[in-house]
């Protein structure tokens, strides 16, 4: 699998695949790839012609004091992990090569990004609106396969993508899961192993919101939201950022839960900031 750095030369190549006629599947990651990498890949593989992950650190989406020099780097796994499952190309720039000079423009999705990530993490949610537009404007025409575990991202780059007319077809993908129910996260690699027993607990948090809305027929979000945060705390190790239920599109919490919903929650559990989410439909309504 060819990796290439120089944007010219990425944008080049996804040109010259348009011209042969391939339809070209896009997976954005920052490196570190796992499992639910691959099955972004995978799902760019069976849809697309030509398969192009892009493998960056964005520096513009971790704020002060965040993890950017110790996220995980290691481009020479992430090249053979993606080419196992079928991709056919990597671009791996520098953020100098990037950025040649400094970025003057910044991508603010008004409303949807300054909710829940947006309050917790300021500017995080532009810095990915931002590289993103930039990575889809390299890409051109294409497939841009996201996973939900980020899902208010993702929400915030389909909106992007519709507002700016991008000639982009947005592709949210399931969130891969341990046996357990953590989602997977290259975040997980800060986990010990005492903190990855405890870790599915944010999973079984959402749960418990699912089955108040679906089992029970509670339909006040902040009861729902009570439950899940319950349901966390009788996990000491975790420090509960939010609980949310809100509607899948706009992102605000419904007076009432009585079309489909999702369930957000992020906490802290020793070194990592963990994020997690679930759809969940009152008895009648289907997801
Ligand atoms: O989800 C990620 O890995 C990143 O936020 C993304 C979309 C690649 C932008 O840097």
């Amino acid at each position: 699998m060819e990796v290439i750095s120089d944007p010219l030369g990425w944008q080049e190549a996804m040109e010259a695949a348009r011209r042969r006629g391939q339809q070209v599947g896009l997976v954005p990651t920052m490196g570190s790839l796992h499992a639910g990498h691959l099955s972004l890949v995978r799902r760019a593989r069976a849809d697309c012609d030509l398969v192009a992950v892009t493998n960056y650190v964005n520096p513009l989406q971790f704020g002060a004091g965040e993890d950017l020099e110790a996220y995980p780097r290691d481009l020479e796994a992430d090249a053979t992990m993606a080419a196992s499952v079928g991709a056919d190309v990597m671009f791996a720039p520098s953020v100098e090569e990037m950025w040649p000079v400094a970025p003057g423009t910044t991508v603010h999705v008004a409303g949807i990004s300054d909710v829940l990530e947006g309050e917790c993490r300021p500017g995080h949610l532009d810095g990915v609106a931002t590289i993103v537009a930039k990575l889809l404007s390299l890409a051109g025409q294409c497939r841009a396969y996201f996973g939900e575990k980020d899902f208010q991202q993702l929400v915030v780059i389909r909106r992007m993508a519709r507002d700016l007319s991008l000639p982009v077809c947005i592709v949210g993908c399931p969130i891969v899961r341990t046996t357990d129910g953590l989602a997977l996260s290259s975040r997980n690699a800060y986990l010990s192993s005492d903190e990855l027993d405890a870790a599915p607990s944010l999973y079984w948090s959402l749960l418990a919101g699912k089955r108040a809305i679906e089992d029970r027929g509670e339909t006040d979000p902040a009861i729902v939201a009570k439950e899940m945060e319950s349901e966390l705390g009788r996990q000491p190790h975790f420090s509960l950022e939010y609980a949310a239920v809100v509607d899948p599109e706009t992102l605000e919490v419904p007076v009432r839960a009585e079309a489909p919903v999702r369930l957000l929650i992020a906490a802290r559990l020793g070194r990592a900031r963990l994020i997690d989410n679930l759809a969940a439909a009152p008895p009648g309504a289907s997801e």
